[in-house]
């Protein structure tokens, strides 16, 4: 265990515009939700998420351009019993416009993660993560990722091994748990003994995948139990669930993943949102700008060469298709015009297709503004999460109406959560019997 970490800059983040405003009905989990600031190390309590085949160095400065981040993550860096090549490595630890930057490894190789850890700080990393969440079945077979969470021997002693060899910041992102998240507080406890200077949770298990609603009572319970910062993660829709998520759970700081694809101004909006100001709303024209700035960019990037620049072009469709599927979420008639966007196989014709569907729309038929005023989306809570307009409207066209008795029954049977719909604050002793399994993907 280490004893001697370069201290890095510890900049206080401005304390909540609305920190005192506690809701009605805030439960006793989430009483002591304000964390104490200076625990926090970045400008901004905000923080891009790591994914794979998205967070690129590309990506990354694109997103850093439009403000409001905290800290950049990378995708995971797969680190096997190899000796890591730190060329490689060196190669992710790219630092757009100042921007923090945290450079994701995962492995369960201790000497192997540890030797990451080094080179990855070396090359200039202001966080050295590990991945405990990843669910994919390849990854799970090796024993990485999200298996992690269930080998508490191996866990220490990659953790260990990693904290002796990383002189700066070291973090763990968590899940909940593998099959369930009865051990949830217990392995973010052994996290912190062993000396990680904060931990992410994903309140989801490893068996959810993606499925059903984030449980921020999970994040708010162990806000309560460690004394190290922790990351509230998952299904922060909209830029005023940030807040929310910050004022329910007493999290230092929100990360945020698929929602800064489906609203790329999302973090622009929280940063607005905490200096008390009008938000940015964005219409269709602005989605179309930022299709075409995204392409600039790509291509900017692998300017010096010209064949280059059109490998980046092509390597760009799966991403902008991506993107698509979300900044289309709006759209009438949605599945077609996601049906007509798989079938495109070029970016101009991807862009084209953007202007003709997207750019038409105001800002009041996007659902990208901060409040998410069509509510497409379900974010997450620590209170007990109610149904979407969309979901009601799904359940009630698929099961008769009257097997409902409220609109909490009715979200359990259109979801396979492992969210419990009541108020009560999240129990980790009775996670797996609360928490029923959702159907396996
Ligand atoms: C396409 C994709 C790739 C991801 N890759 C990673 C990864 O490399 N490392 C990681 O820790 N999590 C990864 N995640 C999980 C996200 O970081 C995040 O925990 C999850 O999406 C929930 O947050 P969100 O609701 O804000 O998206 C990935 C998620 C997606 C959708």
């Amino acid at each position: 265990m280490p004893t001697e970490r370069q201290s890095s800059e510890v900049i206080t983040r401005q304390p909540l515009a609305d920190a005192d405003a506690q809701p009605q009905g805030v439960r006793s989990v989430c009483s002591n939700a304000t964390p104490p600031v200076e625990s926090w190390r970045f400008a901004d309590a905000t923080v891009l998420a790591p994914m794979e085949g998205i967070t690129n160095p590309t990506f990354r400065r694109f997103m850093a351009e439009g403000g409001g981040i905290g800290l950049l993550c990378t995708e995971f860096i797969r680190i096997t019993q190899q000796a890591p090549c730190s060329k490689q490595i060196a190669r992710q630890v790219q630092r757009p416009l100042g921007v923090p930057l945290s450079v994701q490894v995962m492995g369960n190789d201790a000497t192997q993660m540890a030797e990451a850890a080094a080179i990855v700080s070396d090359a200039g990393a202001d966080v050295v993560d590990i991945n405990l969440g990843c669910p994919m079945p390849r990854v799970v077979r090796k024993g990485v990722g999200s298996a992690m969470l269930k080998d508490p021997v191996i866990l220490r002693r990659v953790l260990e091994q990693m904290r002796a060899k990383t002189p700066g910041l070291l973090s763990a992102k968590i899940r909940a748990g593998f099959d369930d998240a009865s051990g949830v507080i217990a392995t973010a406890k052994l996290i912190e003994a062993v000396g990680v200077d904060f931990i992410t949770v994903h309140p989801r298990r490893r068996c959810d995948f993606y499925q059903g609603v984030a449980d921020w009572r999970i994040i708010a319970t162990l806000v309560q139990e460690l004394n190290i910062p922790v990351i509230g993660n998952g299904d922060v829709w909209y830029a005023a669930d940030a807040l929310r998520m910050q004022r329910e759970t007493g999290c230092h700081a929100v990360m945020i993943g698929r929602p800064a694809l489906r609203n790329p101004w999302i973090f622009q909006q929280v940063e607005q949102l905490h200096r008390g100001l009008d938000p940015v709303a964005p219409d269709g024209a602005m989605v179309v700008d930022h299709l075409l700035a995204i392409k600039r960019c790509y291509e900017n990037g692998f300017a010096e060469r010209s064949s280059r620049k059109s490998k980046a072009a092509r390597n760009l469709i799966g991403p902008m298709k991506e993107l698509l599927h979300w900044l289309g979420r709006a759209v009438d008639d949605r599945r077609d015009f996601q049906r007509r966007v798989l079938r495109l196989g070029s970016v101009d014709e991807l862009l084209a297709e953007s202007e003709r569907t997207l750019c038409k729309l105001g800002s009041d038929q996007l659902d990208l503004d901060a409040f998410g005023s069509l509510g497409l989306e379900r974010s997450g809570s620590a209170l007990g999460i109610e149904p979407s307009a969309e979901t009601i409207a799904s359940a009630s066209s698929s099961v008769p109406p009257s097997s409902f008795s409220s609109a909490t029954e009715r979200r359990h049977a259109t979801s396979s959560s492992s969210t419990r719909f009541d108020a009560a604050p999240f129990d980790a002793a009775q996670s797996t019997s609360t928490h029923a399994p959702g159907p396996a993907p």
